[in-house]
């Protein structure tokens, strides 16, 4: 492997088995589930574990002041090094795998390595980043996108979350405002094995995925308010109804996604009515859309028509309407040469493997900003996700796992 080996780094997979199983124990929920919101102290809880095993492994941890958490393995030369990780972060409805499985098999990279008594030529690194999810606070990738210059520190430790608290004062609770620099960081390489989070993989039976790139991600919080007013003395023609409203608006970016096509996608996934009462006219309603497409100009149109909708609805009814963007992120193309690698590595490992995008946002499509980079996907069992019932099988992680620690030597050692 390189003139420091003297032996073949091997995966134990039942070494990765035991963490992924330890960490899910931390904010565990009924069903398998995991709830480790960003920040919070089950978050902070899961942080303490996992930086615990990056010092037993012998990695140099250093904390930036967003909270991304750098475990160095040094190389035979110094340098840039070779980056992988993601997030442990969870949606309050996650599973274990989401994010969780590309820090910790980064960390059986390094144990594997240590095992061997493999020094690889540039330094390696493993981090996981500051709120991947985005669920407590907007926007998703937040410590990815600190961390390559995307979002200003003073920014994003502003941000306020879904509880009304900032992402400075829980970092400051949690012990996680590291003094760690982030201004212009320099990377080799970056690369993020993570389950696919979708059904593709599975149903086409296919052990790998080269990622080729993160679709576009659009996130809008709306904000109706009319007039509260009694359900049963009120003839609807003079109704300002934020509730219909939202619901009409929900609906029709429904519609549009079918209409546009070509994997055009809206969720809402958030909705408060106020004031949420079997009798009585919502007089307040906010609402979340996150609207997504591999195509820059369909997810625009899509944006365009929605919003453009909205605003009629609200005129029709005599309601005010404000928007929030929470989050806007174009398409990104993963490197061809990393995509190519994942490609025919998986293939000399044995493995199917097709190209695709993916589906959600990643940690990677930031790193993407500041390196070569690329991902991993491995199949979800009935392709679930942020769901507790989050599966993956063991086999396919020692098939991702393996092949993440042959590509990292790659990459740290060519
Ligand atoms: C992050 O998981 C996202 O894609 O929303
Ligand atoms: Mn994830
Ligand atoms: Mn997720």
């Amino acid at each position: 492997m390189n003139p420091a080996s003297l032996a073949s780094p091997k995966i134990d997979l039942e070494r990765l088995l035991a963490r992924i199983a330890t960490l899910a124990e931390v904010g565990a929920i009924e069903g398998g589930g995991v709830c480790r919101l960003a920040l919070t102290d089950a978050d902070r809880d899961g942080r303490d574990l996992v930086v615990r095993w990056m010092r037993e492994l012998g990695l140099a941890v250093s904390i930036d002041a967003i909270g991304n958490v750098i475990g160095v393995r040094a190389g035979i030369e110094d340098g840039p090094p070779v980056m992988t990780g993601s997030h442990i972060d969870t949606v309050r409805t996650g599973g274990r795998y989401d994010g969780n499985l590309g820090v910790l098999a980064g960390l059986e990279v390094v144990a594997a390595l240590n095992h061997a008594s493999v020094v690889t030529r540039r330094p390696l690194a493993v981090a996981f980043f500051t709120n991947e999810e985005g669920a407590r606070f907007a926007p998703d990738m937040m410590g990815s996108l600190v961390y390559v210059g995307g979002l200003g520190l003073d920014d994003a430790l502003v941000t306020v979350g879904i509880d009304g608290t900032t992402v400075g004062e829980n970092l400051a609770r949690i012990g996680y405002a590291g003094v760690a620099p982030i201004s212009a960081p320099t990377v080799h390489a970056f690369v993020e094995l993570h389950v696919e989070q979708g059904p593709l993989l599975e149903h086409e039976g296919v052990a790998i995925g080269a990622v080729t790139g993160v679709q576009g991600i659009h996130w809008t919080e709306f904000t109706v308010e009319g007039v509260s007013n009694h359900a049963g003395t009120t003839p609807m023609a003079l109704r300002h109804d934020a509730g219909y409203v939202a619901s009409e608006i929900a609906r029709y970016a429904r519609q549009v996604a079918r209409k546009l096509g070509g994997g055009q996608l809206a969720t809402v996934g958030h909705v408060t009515f106020e004031p949420n009462l079997v009798n009585v006219i919502p007089n307040r309603v906010v609402f979340t859309l996150d609207l997504r497409n591999t195509d820059a100009d369909v997810l625009a149109e899509a944006v365009q028509r929605v919003f453009a909708h909205a605003d009629a609805v609200a005129a029709e009814e005599g309601v005010r309407l404000s928007r929030r963007s929470l989050a806007d992120f174009a398409p990104v193309s993963f490197d061809e040469r990393i995509v190519a690698r994942v490609e025919s590595l998986a293939r000399a490992q044995g493995h199917s493997v097709r190209r695709m995008p993916s589906g959600a946002g990643h940690d990677a499509q930031m790193l993407a900003r500041l390196c070569p980079t690329g991902m991993v996907f491995v199949p979800s069992v009935a392709g679930l996700s942020h769901n507790v019932a989050e599966f993956t099988r063991d086999a396919d992680i020692r098939t991702g796992a393996n092949l993440l620690l042959a590509l990292l030597c790659e990459l740290a050692n060519n």
